[in-house]
């Protein structure tokens, strides 16, 4: 047993994904700059907390988003064939894929989602209102290869993955994904996905500086974890949310800026903090129609069709897969 994993069992938490988190946190508070995966974000409160930042005036993309999936929805049955099976990278709120659910004729729904508790409980809310779709959950993390359901072998494969999850990506990430998505898929697969917009810096500056500070708070979620599950001691008022939009690499990019100097433990290890020292927690890349198209290609996609809202906020694209 390393120093960590004994630590660990003191605190009385050595299950797997917890070890993960240590191993991780401790890994990326060691480098220059520090960092934090932004996965870790999602515990119950951050997932609570992100559902209210879908709810801020400033915060644009969820509403748009749902508003291009409601007005576009008889364009996206159209070319998409019936009877297929609709597979989800990531399990969130159902709100989005009920819009796809009720204007497409799928024949199987299968979200596939790190958690397994999660996933059962969206599928029993789906299997309410849905009886006539077959509901498959795979408990997998979607950006490594993983096997579909043998139910849904025969049926054409949509592939869906709303939110613009896909701008936490490095850009390189971001391709792979798109690669290990289309394997999966297989030939003949369609893709619909949702990818934030660059815009004016303004608004994406609001929109991750909210007035009523739930950004802050989100952000601020992943310290309360490590002080919790990892006996961690962060001071939270010794830390303030920053974000900023980083123009060369078109993304905002989110930080935990310590106040003063400071020391922090976390499971037997120090690290010391600079006044203005960051912790970089996010970044959230913004797409041109352009730029995403490319990536799309070079992952062996094609773009069928990008719809975006009037005020050009946000898109999301119909792929499929190109001939190999
Ligand atoms: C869930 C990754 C799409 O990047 O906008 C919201 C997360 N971070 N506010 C995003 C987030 C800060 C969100 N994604």
């Amino acid at each position: 047993m390393n120093v960590h994993a004994s630590a660990l069992a003191e605190a009385h938490l050595p299950d797997e994904q917890t070890t993960a988190f240590a191993r991780e946190a401790i890994e990326d508070l060691s480098q220059q700059p520090k960092k934090l995966s932004p996965k870790y974000f999602y515990d119950a409160t951050g997932s609570e907390l992100f559902e209210a930042i879908t709810r801020l005036p400033e915060y644009y993309p969820t509403r748009t988003e749902l508003s291009i999936l409601r007005e576009r929805g008889s364009e996206i049955a159209k070319i998409i064939p019936e009877h297929a099976a609709l597979v989800e990278f990531g399990a969130g709120a159902t709100t989005k894929v009920r819009l796809l659910l009720n204007q497409c004729k799928f024949a199987a729904y299968v979200p596939v989602d790190i958690s397994g508790d999660f996933l059962k409980a969206q599928a029993n809310g789906l299997k309410r209102d849905f009886p006539s779709l077959g509901i498959y959950p795979v408990a997998a993390d979607f950006t490594t290869p993983f096997e579909l359901p043998k139910a849904v072998a025969s049926m054409p494969k949509v592939g869906f993955f709303p939110g613009s999850t896909i701008g936490n990506f490095e850009p390189h990430e971001a391709q792979a994904f798109l690669k290990s998505a289309r394997q999966i898929l297989g030939a003949g697969a369609q893709m619909i996905i949702g990818a934030d917009l660059e815009k004016e810096e303004r608004l994406l500056h609001a929109a991750y500086n909210d007035a009523a500070g739930v950004t802050a708070r989100f952000n601020l979620n992943v310290l309360v974890r490590i002080n919790r599950e990892l006996g961690g001691n962060f001071d939270l008022s010794a830390f303030t949310h920053r974000a900023i939009y980083n123009h060369a690499r078109h993304r905002i990019e989110m930080h935990l800026i310590s106040r003063k100097s400071q020391t922090v433990r976390l499971l037997g290890t120090s690290f010391s903090f600079r006044p203005g020292e960051s912790i970089h927690t996010e970044n959230s890349y913004k797409y041109s129609l352009e730029r995403f198209a490319a990536l799309a290609q070079g992952a062996g996609w094609r773009v069928r069709e990008s719809w975006t809202d009037a005020a050009k906020m946000f898109s999301v694209h119909a792929l499929e897969a190109a001939e190999s």
